[in-house]
């Protein structure tokens, strides 16, 4: 089905999955997130920038206390991995003796968050966990791999809700797939 609900004027784009699917997802996902870290000194980080809607929809459902961290970390450039994994800012935080999730918008290779948890480990955390928006369907196992999962899918490149393409994109309410 093709759309243009966001006013993209686009037929590139076909709606995936839409806003109110996004925030049923959330609301489980908080849920679980607060019955799992109840009584304990918790840091989210958030990685930028395509997890920003998703960080900001999942922390106000949340009901527990914790602290809000940021980092940017740049790995990909138009739909090919980039060789290199690019840290670019954050934490900023005292992570120390402090459990951390980092969230995240889609686990792809998973070599982002590969080098996230080492580093937020490397900084002494108690222990990290990974919470992503979606997470691709692949054979082989990751050796990083995700605690809480919004969706999977499987090919196609993701835009919408945060996800970009060369920074196109992002404001989009829904989730689509970009048709090249
Ligand atoms: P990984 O390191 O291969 O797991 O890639 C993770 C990062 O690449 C994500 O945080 C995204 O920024 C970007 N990325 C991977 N796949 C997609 C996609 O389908 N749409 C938009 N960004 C993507
Ligand atoms: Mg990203």
């Amino acid at each position: 089905m093709i759309v243009n609900d966001n006013n993209t004027g686009s037929d590139k784009l076909s709606i995936l999955i839409p806003y109110d699917d996004i925030i049923k997802r959330v609301k489980e996902l908080s849920r679980e997130i607060s019955d799992d870290y109840d009584g304990k000194p918790l840091v989210i980080v958030g990685l930028l920038k395509g997890a920003f809607f998703f960080l900001a929809d999942i922390l106000r459902e949340l009901t527990i206390p914790f602290h809000i961290d940021f980092i940017n970390i740049s790995s990909y450039s138009g739909t090919t991995p980039a060789e290199k994994v690019k840290h670019l800012y954050g934490p900023t935080n005292d992570i120390s003796g402090k459990h951390v999730i980092i969230v995240d918008d889609i686990i792809d290779t998973g070599a982002t968050i590969r080098y996230t948890v080492e580093m937020i480990k490397q900084k002494g955390a108690i222990d990290v966990k990974v919470c992503t928006l979606i997470k691709r369907e692949t054979k082989e196992k990751r050796d990083v791999d995700s605690d809480y999962t919004g969706f999977m899918v499987k090919d196609g490149f993701i835009v919408g809700y945060g996800l970009d393409h060369n920074e196109d994109y992002r404001n989009l309410k829904d989730i689509f797939i970009l048709n090249e």
